[in-house]
């Protein structure tokens, strides 16, 4: 694995036990991605797998991969009928399913990877992807977010920072900070259909502070 062992770290030490799922992904999935019962999906970066609750619920078949051992183990005792389509893998390394999926998404995860990781990255969902599947990102970090400065430039990584000091991406490893272009420059094989950029100002508890992410939709075709 090539990617941070902090999040292992995390989930051995039960911080980052989410059990809901996120109201983004939900709402973003229902305008623009419906798809009929069974219909295959692939979530990048399930951690105790909080959305795939969700996923199951409305009939669909539900895959995740997985980076962090002890998240795999806590999610496979919360849904032992998906012990074969929960993978321990890195995501920017290889999907290790022998399938295309009609949606591939993200909740948070593959901005915590380097530039480079997500140029593959995003080849692999794109081979990954039916001639008309669709690729939903939520909570991608923002480079207007307050939360740009609070780390280290990876070296030769202008846009990556790791030793993150302050903020829900402390001592989560490598945090990747996009602005628009950089979206459009990842994903540069798609169809954009959809960005969103989402600022947040938390007035309190101080102190105050700005949070800002991005959540887009693009079709392979
Ligand atoms: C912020 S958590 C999000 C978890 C879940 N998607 C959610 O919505 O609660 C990010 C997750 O991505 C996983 N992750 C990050 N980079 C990864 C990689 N390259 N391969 C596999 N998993 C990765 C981490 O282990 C962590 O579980």
């Amino acid at each position: 694995m090539s990617f941070s062992t902090e999040w292992e770290d995390c989930y051995k030490a039960k911080r980052q036990v989410n059990n809901w799922p996120f109201t983004d992904l939900i709402s973003t999935y229902y305008q623009y991605a419906r798809l009929e019962k069974g219909a295959p999906i692939l979530e990048m970066g399930f951690g105790t797998a909080p959305n795939a609750t969700f996923f199951n619920t409305i009939g669909l078949n539900y895959h995740g991969i997985e980076g962090s051992e002890s998240a795999v183990t806590y999610a496979t005792k919360k849904y032992p009928e998906l012990k074969d389509r929960l993978a321990l893998a890195d995501f920017t390394k290889e999907i290790p399913f022998d399938k295309k999926f009609k949606l591939i998404f993200d909740r948070g995860s593959l901005s915590h990877n380097s530039s480079k990781a997500l140029e593959r990255c995003a080849e692999l969902i794109y081979d990954h992807l039916t001639d008309d599947g669709v690729f939903i990102g939520i909570d991608w970090f923002s480079s207007s977010s307050d939360l740009v400065d609070k780390g280290v430039y990876k070296s030769k990584d202008k846009r990556t920072m790791t030793q993150m000091h302050e903020g829900c991406a402390a001592n989560l490893g490598e945090v990747h900070f996009s602005d628009k272009m950089d979206l459009m420059e990842i994903f540069h094989k798609f169809k954009f259909i959809m960005i969103t950029h989402k600022i947040i100002n938390h007035e309190y508890p101080l102190p105050a502070h700005k949070d800002a992410r991005w959540d887009f939709v693009i079709h392979k075709s």
